[in-house]
């Protein structure tokens, strides 16, 4: 077991002169601040939190802790859903959130040069004030950083059509645990220069280093949108709806799925949004088509309708004002929010191929019969990512610290029997490590763990993450 040294008032010392007082914390309330992200009610404080203002100082920091041992757990803006930025071991917790700018908005190449702190709905709208966009838009976009997105190589609704943070990274300036500085790419939307340490940083889950800019890809606005929420009597046919849509040739910009549980406690929870769901109502699909000529979008639309027809769908809502589009939207992003109010709950983040979706949930109720839970499932349907979210309820202590993991591995392992793997958008982190060799041999593993040796010989660059113990 790796033997980290703690924190000293020499330490402390240390920081407060290379960074300023002012962006250096050890008092108890304010590590508990910085001890949490979102998943579960998991709380693990630093034992200093440290808030950089430029890749300089992140790098002095990042040498210093590296000569004396000192494990550092990267910061974002603490909406994580996999426990990747508590700090487990202690040590320095380093805050990103003070490197936040827009720094170059190139318009003759359609890029952007950020700062790892910066919001990304800011990003986005500083894209849409020069008529561009940047697409990956998860729930928390309000909230979430573009740091912790890379990390995480997070999605969102709009992955179906557009991909995920990945795909719109082109460059990144890392700091590596030692301190040294790199850049991991070139500016460009194509490379085939060797190693693709772009894409290796990405999701990598701040366990090889911290990204201290990123360029990223802009694309043209596209100007118009149409949503649709329609309703199933059987969840399993909503699932079977989502692989025939793009197979009768149409590829939606978003395609959610949201069991009933998930409505009706969001509707608990935020008493301002109401739709009416009937009865025997067990799903809806959120399907949203977007595009530059409005008639061409609501073609679509009929298609998309007389494919939902055939998977015994019921009414389906047209919303084409926006009042009605932030609603349906509102609600689809508090989901996460609504549950975590409800119940003690844990969430997997499963994905598999689109046309496995059916076969994934019906074999996750049917864990949950044998276990004794309920979960509410909803998530991206397009992108065959499917967050289970399994409820506490009536389980008892042991039953759910005891039983519980068993129930979770048979999930994963269905999961990749399907074709799938653990995570789509949300990461491995803290929670779902000792998972890891479901989704990877034992040689695969080795070579996981042999990269991040090269990246971080001494293991101080956030430590239990990612791999269950050696
Ligand atoms: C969502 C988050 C939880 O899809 O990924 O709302
Ligand atoms: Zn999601």
């Amino acid at each position: 077991m790796n033997q980290f040294n703690k924190i000293t008032a020499t330490h402390t010392a240390h920081f407060q002169e290379i960074l300023g007082a002012e962006n250096v914390f050890i008092e108890t309330d304010h590590l508990k601040e910085f001890g949490h992200d979102e998943t579960e009610d998991l709380v693990f404080p630093p034992e200093i939190a440290v808030t950089p203002r430029n890749t300089k100082q992140v790098s002095q920091v990042m040498k210093y802790c590296f000569d004396e041992h000192i494990p550092v757990t990267p910061i974002g803006s603490q909406t994580g859903l996999s426990g990747g930025a508590l700090s487990v071991f202690g040590g320095v917790g380093l805050s990103m959130k003070k490197m936040n700018s827009v720094l170059n908005l190139d318009e003759k190449n359609l890029q952007i040069t950020v700062e790892p702190g910066l919001i990304t709905e800011e990003l986005q709208n500083a894209a849409a004030e020069k008529g561009l966009f940047y697409a990956p838009d998860p729930s928390s976009k309000g909230s979430c950083s573009i740091g912790g997105n890379l990390a995480e190589n997070a999605g969102g609704p709009r992955a179906v059509k557009y991909g995920v943070t990945k795909d719109w990274v082109l460059n990144l300036e890392v700091v590596l645990p030692n301190g040294e500085i790199i850049w991991t790419g070139a500016n460009t939307l194509k490379n085939s220069t060797g190693y693709n340490l772009t894409q290796l940083i990405v999701g990598s889950e701040g366990t090889l280093g911290i990204i201290t800019k990123a360029v990223l890809k802009l694309i043209p606005a596209v100007p118009n949108n149409v949503s649709m929420l329609a309703q199933f009597d059987s969840s399993v046919k909503a699932c079977e709806a989502v692989s025939a849509i793009f197979r009768a040739g149409i590829t939606p910009s978003a395609m959610e799925f949201m069991e009933r549980d998930a409505l009706d406690w969001i509707m608990k929870f935020d008493e301002s949004t109401a739709i009416k769901i009937e009865e025997s109502t067990q799903a809806h699909l959120l399907i949203e088509i977007d595009g530059t000529d409005m008639d061409s979008i609501y073609q679509e639309c009929e298609k998309v309708a007389e494919v939902l027809e055939q998977y015994e769908c019921g009414e389906i809502l047209l919303a084409d004002n926006q009042a009605q589009k932030d609603e349906i939207w509102r609600m689809r992003r508090r989901i996460g929010e609504a549950v975590k109010s409800n119940s003690i709950y844990k969430e997997e983040d499963t994905v598999v191929p689109r046309f496995e979706l059916p076969a994934l949930l019906s074999g996750v109720k049917k864990i949950g019969e044998d276990y004794g839970f309920h979960s509410v499932c909803y998530g991206h349907a397009g992108d065959g990512n499917l967050h289970i979210n399994i409820i506490k309820g009536e389980l008892t202590d042991k039953e759910w610290n005891n039983e519980l993991p068993k129930a979770i591995r048979e999930i994963f392992e269905l999961t990749v029997s399907l074709g799938g793997t653990l995570s789509g958008e949300h990461g491995i982190g803290y929670v779902q490590k000792n998972y890891m060799n479901i989704a990877f041999s034992e040689v695969e593993l080795r070579i996981l763990k042999s990269i991040k040796n090269v990246f971080d010989p001494t293991g101080i660059m956030n430590p239990g993450k990612l791999f269950a113990k050696d």
